[in-house]
């Protein structure tokens, strides 16, 4: 039995409508793949990379997990983000962030939510660090949205300082780490105009941000 039919009938339209619009496209990203982009987002089903961004199949290195984070100790993503640094030579690397986001809102809340409360621990620290500050704002969800902002600079300035990043400037490899945010609500991506792009900026960064 074939199951979810609809699925496999929309990618025959689709893969139908792309090869009519570009003629050989399929053809051409067998050879390799060559992204510039690698986007770090939240694994959100309402938050799709390409399609946010209006990128082809090749165009953008995807990774998501829950609340974008870039944990130091995730195989996963330092695996993708080795590979898109030193293999793609990707030249920018975006931190994605969304208003709104689930991942986020859970780690404010003072009740347990099972395992997930292990992955969304730093975040959880980032809550505590501004509770303060983030009481002054006037509603909850004035609290959550501050919130995935404050989180998208925390995990850039991680994203900037893992190893992997860190040796390819230091071996003068251009690469600029983005923090991004998207509104669920309105389809909006907006730039949070915290990108660094070597170290002196990113220890600039990190002065602002603790300095809060
Ligand atoms: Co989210």
């Amino acid at each position: 039995m074939k199951t979810l039919p609809e699925l496999f009938d929309n990618n025959e339209e689709w893969r139908h409508r792309i090869e009519r619009e570009h003629p050989g496209f399929f053809e051409k990203l067998v050879g390799q793949q060559q992204p510039k982009l690698l986007w770090i987002g939240c694994a959100d089903s309402r938050v799709p990379a390409n399609e946010i961004v209006g990128l082809m199949p090749g165009e953008l290195f995807v990774h998501r997990n829950v609340a974008n984070l870039v944990n130091h100790t995730d195989l996963n993503l330092l695996s993708v983000l080795q590979f898109g640094v030193d293999v793609l030579q990707v030249e920018h690397i975006m931190v994605v962030g969304h208003y709104g986001c689930g991942g986020v809102r859970a780690a404010m809340e003072d009740e347990p939510h099972g395992l997930i409360d292990n992955w969304l621990r730093q975040v959880r620290e980032l809550y505590l660090r501004n509770r303060k500050s983030l009481g002054e704002l006037p509603d909850e969800q004035a609290r959550v949205d501050r919130m995935c902002e404050l989180n998208v600079e925390r995990q850039l300035v991680n994203v900037a300082n893992t190893t992997i990043v860190q040796e390819a400037w230091r071996r003068g490899q251009k690469l600029n780490v983005h923090g991004w945010i998207y509104s669920i609500a309105d389809g909006h991506l907006s730039d949070l105009k915290l990108g660094v792009q070597s170290n002196q900026e990113l220890r600039q960064l990190e002065a602002d941000s603790y300095s809060v």
